[in-house]
């Protein structure tokens, strides 16, 4: 008798439990979209936030993410010190040397050459003569780097391609100072020997 009562016992404390999961899941049954009752909802949808701004969870009010700490600078990043003004130009010209010295000038030539290929021959042409196929068609196409550039010096040179000049772009985010010096190297191949009776840079 007592082991029978425990059956029924059972079998109720099972149909209950049956009823009560039965009645929980199935609220908003009748649309087919809706998920019904949501246990833990954060986990099917955690809160979207924006980076760097405020939000505010159970009265808490907190930054997303840090901002970087005032005047931090990019791992990696090396200052220059010449402005872009005309002064700066002149400045550059006079002062500023090429410091890669610990491979040959061949080889900063080549590996100058393979970025000069990618980010500067459409404008200065596979010579430097200004007849890329963009650069043919500027307004004011570049200028020979063995004609009228032959005796721009490499700290103008840097400068240049640092800040950009007429129709040319900055190339400073895209290239980083050790790739334009290499391509330093190989523009002056390509203004080939320098001629020391005129100074054709004089008046840039
Ligand atoms: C959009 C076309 C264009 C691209 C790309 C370009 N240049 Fe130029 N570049 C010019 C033009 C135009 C000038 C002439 C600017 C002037 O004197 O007004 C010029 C001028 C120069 C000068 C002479 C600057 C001076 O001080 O007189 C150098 C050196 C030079 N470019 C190198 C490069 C190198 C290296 C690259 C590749 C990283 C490059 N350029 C990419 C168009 C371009």
């Amino acid at each position: 008798m007592k082991k029978h009562y425990k059956t029924i016992k059972f079998t109720f404390a099972t149909a209950l439990t049956g009823l009560l999961l039965a009645g929980l899941t199935a609220c908003g049954k009748k649309d087919s979209n809706s998920p019904g009752v949501e246990f833990m909802p954060d986990m099917y949808r955690s809160p979207s936030l924006e980076y760097y701004s405020t939000h505010t969870i159970d009265g808490d009010t907190a930054d997303n993410a840090m901002l970087p700490v005032k005047g931090t600078v990019a791992r990696g990043f090396i200052p220059y010190a010449y402005e872009n003004t005309p002064q700066g130009y002149e400045a550059a010209g006079l002062n500023l040397k090429n410091p890669l010295t610990s491979k040959s000038r061949e080889e900063y030539e080549k590996e100058g050459e393979v970025i000069y290929g990618k980010f500067c021959i459409h404008c200065h042409g596979a010579t430097g003569a200004g007849d890329g196929k963009v650069g043919g068609k500027l307004p004011g196409p570049p200028p020979a780097y063995n004609g009228a550039l032959k005796n721009l010096p490499e700290g103008k040179i840097f400068h240049s391609i640092t800040y950009g000049k007429g129709s040319m772009g900055s190339h400073a985010s895209q290239l980083t100072q050790e790739e334009r010096w290499k391509l330093v190297y190989f523009v002056q191949k390509l203004q080939g020997p320098k001629e020391t009776a005129t100074d054709s840079t004089a008046t840039k």
